[in-house]
């Protein structure tokens, strides 16, 4: 029933590995996303653990969450990081100028991002700063971290953490042509090739060094970064968010939309494929071994902040379309998983497309959370090449596949599908004809929900949930999946 689509998984021409740091978050001194959404320090009113919340470390440590980015975004570029340690009550209460004018206590400093890798067991993504720092203040912030000796070593010593910590990747500010320093390209390219001489990493270490990359279609950004500073970095990013009609400041409301709002954004998230497609070409350019990986470290929806709260803090419900365009960005990054080794969605607890909202006591599991955990097979899988030959999907002027997916062959050794159905109104047979595999049987489940703008609020937590799928059957070389309208499905072949 519904529409017909075809599609061919080539097994049998493995592609890139789908590198686990695609599944990165990103954490910033901002709104609730820390404070009271992560760390709740001595409040005995919630369980923690050296003050971060038990709750919310369960959750994402269910997620696998290989790397947390921290502590910006904007914020990045004007911390400070010698403020953020010693004991908490001697550290400066300063004002959040980015983020609400609000006070920011530094009770989360360097040692407190550490004790969180250690709860999540995630990596640490430092974003140091460019902004108004200098070069000498992030030379020694890496150096407190990672040395193991010297008197920077001692002062972390004498902080409660003798050894020193492992820093794998460090980010050269963040969005130095807007919040990072208002710089022009060439000015950028030649400060990340100043600063980035700074951050050494000790004897038999390693320190990937990422630039602040382009805005959205900035072409000519990536261009000088790469012509300019290529071959001292590790990383390139890119920060893209899916907007409404692509516009900044967003507008709308994140959980109150019509048809045209669901295919509006949907069709921003499609747009990640021809940003990528485009920044990797620049790459390849000057850069044809892929030795350089474009880290898209800032991607997801961004609207309105929620009716009533914060305008600084960036906090937005989290709906079933919000679940459809993370889907269609881990689709997206398994195409270009050659290339696009890393990623973070923005950001991960109560600000914009959160995995995770809390409120006090309370704590929700949001649809784009459900993607992420039905997708953890593809962490470090292979990806295998996907065509699919889709109808269009089309609401007003907005027009796309109605069908998005990605596989790849897990870790675990099975192959993982997984499909979307972007289309709100039809379900959609797909037709997967599998080159080089032998499949007996397939499983799978599916995140689905009465509405568009289905959610999960404190008082009903589990509208939107993956659920046991029973629409696939394979045989003979050839599955065959029943999508409902507006749907995720993962499956997994055996
Ligand atoms: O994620 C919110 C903000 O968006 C980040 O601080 C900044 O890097 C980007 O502009």
């Amino acid at each position: 029933s519904g529409k017909p689509t075809s599609a061919t998984i080539h097994a049998d021409k493995p592609g890139a590995v789908y590198d686990k740091r695609v599944f990165t978050q990103f954490a910033e001194h901002l709104g609730n996303g820390i404070y009271g959404g992560l760390y709740v320090g001595n409040d005995k009113s919630i369980p923690n653990t050296n003050g971060f919340r038990n709750d919310v470390i369960a959750a994402l440590k269910n997620l696998s969450v290989p790397v947390i980015r921290w502590p910006g975004g904007c914020f990045a570029d004007e911390y400070h990081w010698r403020e953020g340690i010693g004991p908490q009550k001697n550290r400066p209460v300063k004002v959040n100028t980015h983020w609400g004018g609000v006070t920011e206590p530094n009770s989360v400093g360097t040692h407190e991002f550490f004790e969180l890798l250690r709860q999540v067991g995630a990596e640490a993504y430092i974003a140091g700063n460019v902004g108004n720092g200098t070069p000498q203040e992030m030379a020694e912030w890496v150096e407190y971290m990672t040395a193991p000796a010297g008197s920077l070593a001692e002062l972390r010593a004498k902080n409660g953490h003798k050894e020193p910590w492992a820093v794998p990747y460090f980010g050269i500010g963040n969005e130095l042509w807007g919040c990072g320093g208002n710089m022009r390209p060439e000015f950028a390219a030649d400060e990340t090739r100043r600063y980035a001489t700074f951050v050494k990493a000790p004897r038999g270490t390693k320190i990937m060094k990422v630039a602040a990359g382009a805005n959205v279609d900035d072409y000519n950004w990536t261009e000088t970064m790469m012509r300019v500073a290529g071959p001292q970095l590790d990383g390139v990013s890119l920060h893209y968010y899916t907007l409404l009609n692509s516009q900044f400041p967003p507008i709308g409301d994140p959980s109150n939309f019509d048809e045209s709002g669901w295919a509006n954004i949907l069709s921003g998230a499609v747009h990640m494929d021809e940003l990528i497609t485009k920044h990797s070409a620049i790459m390849d350019k000057y850069d044809p071994a892929k030795r350089v990986f474009l880290a898209v470290d800032e991607w997801g929806t961004w609207y309105a902040q929620d009716p009533g709260t914060h305008p600084g803090f960036l906090r937005q419900q989290n709906t079933l379309r919000d679940a459809l365009v993370a889907s269609i960005h881990l689709d997206i990054f398994a195409k270009h998983a050659d290339r696009v080794r890393m990623t973070a969605i923005a950001q991960m607890v109560n600000v914009l497309q959160a995995m995770i909202l809390t409120d006090g006591k309370k704590m929700v599991l949001t649809p784009t959370y459900h993607v992420f955990e039905m997708y953890k097979p593809w962490q470090d899988a292979t990806v295998l090449p996907i065509d699919i030959q889709s109808p269009w999907y089309a609401k007003d002027q907005f027009t796309m596949p109605a069908v998005s997916g990605s596989a790849v062959k897990g870790k675990d050794g099975k192959v993982h599908v997984g499909l979307s159905n972007l289309d709100p109104n039809q379900s959609n047979t797909v037709t997967v004809k599998l080159d080089g595999l032998n499949a007996a049987t397939v499983s799978g489940r599916i995140l689905t929900a009465p509405a568009i703008n289905s959610l999960n609020s404190f008082d009903a937590p589990e509208t939107v949930k993956p659920v046991a799928f029973t629409g696939a059957q394979v045989s003979g070389g050839t599955l065959t999946v029943t999508l409902p309208a507006k749907s995720v499905v993962v499956l997994e072949l055996q």
